[in-house]
């Protein structure tokens, strides 16, 4: 929250099934406190949670025709901020212009609303074509709050190095600690990553991806977009594509709202939704488990932390945030004492 760049990129928020036509949402982006609703044409909406009347909480108002409306005295703001609605005024009265709430931009995209603090984002949302394709199936994993920063859950999903210590219940082999490499480059939106991984194909592996054997493998393109959302495309010998979205939206310095889609090729007669995302949730459940317990000032200054060969990728991320830090005229901010 430290670094004003990173309020220039859009974030997923809050799934759209969360919100409604009745009741606003509130969320915090960046250290901000956000109202969320649905406006009257069913699009969602995103202001400062904080009436320029007296300052009370708009999230803990209502809806009224795609506005939000105030708990306290009533006002009612729309979608650009603007207060339309001014119940104590007589009908020949115009409301004053000065009478707004600072609004920004939000849209539907992939199940969810996202939002950008900025009028000039530096990238789109990210182009998934996976996602919208309608051959394919897609299944909403989880929406929840982690103790930890965005980029140490970046790039953990490019590190071949931690499987066979905090996957090996799941898919990591405990007796291969060397990482498989990986080629990467660099491009406009962040990193793309292809790699091949021999893993351990558990019992309900093998009935997800219909694959008998105990080990396989699989072949991964990844991609990392700045700052802080990944895709992960898994293809299986058999020719089953499992891709998985992942962002760690930034909620405030410790923790990170994180969200998970996986698009499938298969049919729910070959895995059922349940089982799919069972074996996620396991093997995102243990990179929780450590990433919560990493200091959440992930350091860009790459002589903080000591590092290995495998750790090209989280390097170069490093790389990548200290220049977009740097071609906006800022400097790496690290918590007092954190030097
Ligand atoms: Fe919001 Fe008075 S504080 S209307
Ligand atoms: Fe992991």
């Amino acid at each position: 929250t430290q670094q004003p760049v990173l309020r220039r990129f859009w974030y997923p928020v809050v799934p759209m099934s969360e919100l409604s036509f009745d009741r606003p949402y509130a969320i915090k982006l960046l250290g901000e406190h956000l109202v969320l609703w649905l406006d009257a044409d069913g699009q969602p909406a995103a202001a400062l949670d904080r009436c320029c009347h007296r300052s009370a909480q708009l999230s803990k108002g209502s809806i009224v025709n795609g506005c939000v409306q105030c708990p306290y005295h009533g006002w009612q703001f729309d979608r650009h901020g603007t207060c339309v609605g001014v119940p104590q005024l007589e009908p020949y009265q115009a409301i004053p212009a000065s009478y707004r709430i600072p609004a920004y931009q939000c849209t539907p995209r992939y199940g969810y609303a996202w939002v950008c603090l900025d009028d000039r984002p530096l990238q789109p949302i990210p182009t998934i074509p996976e996602a919208e394709d309608p051959n394919l199936r897609f299944i909403h994993q989880f929406y929840e709050r982690w103790n930890c920063s965005g980029l140490r859950i970046m790039e953990n999903s490019f590190d071949n190095a931690h499987f066979s210590f905090v996957h090996y219940a799941s898919f990591g082999d405990q007796h291969q600690p060397r990482p498989a490499s990986l080629q990467v480059s660099s491009v406009d939106h962040g990193l793309t990553v292809k790699t091949v991984v021999d893993v351990v194909n558990p019992p309900l592996q093998q009935k997800n991806l219909r694959l008998a054997e105990a080990t396989t493998v699989r072949t991964m393109h990844s991609n990392w977009y700045l700052p802080f959302i990944r895709t992960l495309k898994i293809t299986y010998p058999n020719g089953v594509m499992h891709m998985l979205f992942t962002a760690a939206t930034p909620i405030d310095d410790r923790s990170s709202q994180v969200l998970q889609f996986c698009v499938r090729n298969d049919t729910e007669a070959d895995a059922s939704t349940e089982d799919i995302i069972a074996f996620d949730r396991q093997v995102t459940l243990e990179d929780r488990a450590v990433l919560e317990t990493t200091d959440y000032d992930a350091p860009l200054d790459t002589s903080v932390e000591q590092h290995m060969a495998s750790d090209r990728v989280g390097i170069m991320m490093r790389h990548r945030l200290t220049a977009l830090l740097k071609e906006h005229g800022e400097v790496e901010i690290r918590r007092s004492g954190a030097m």
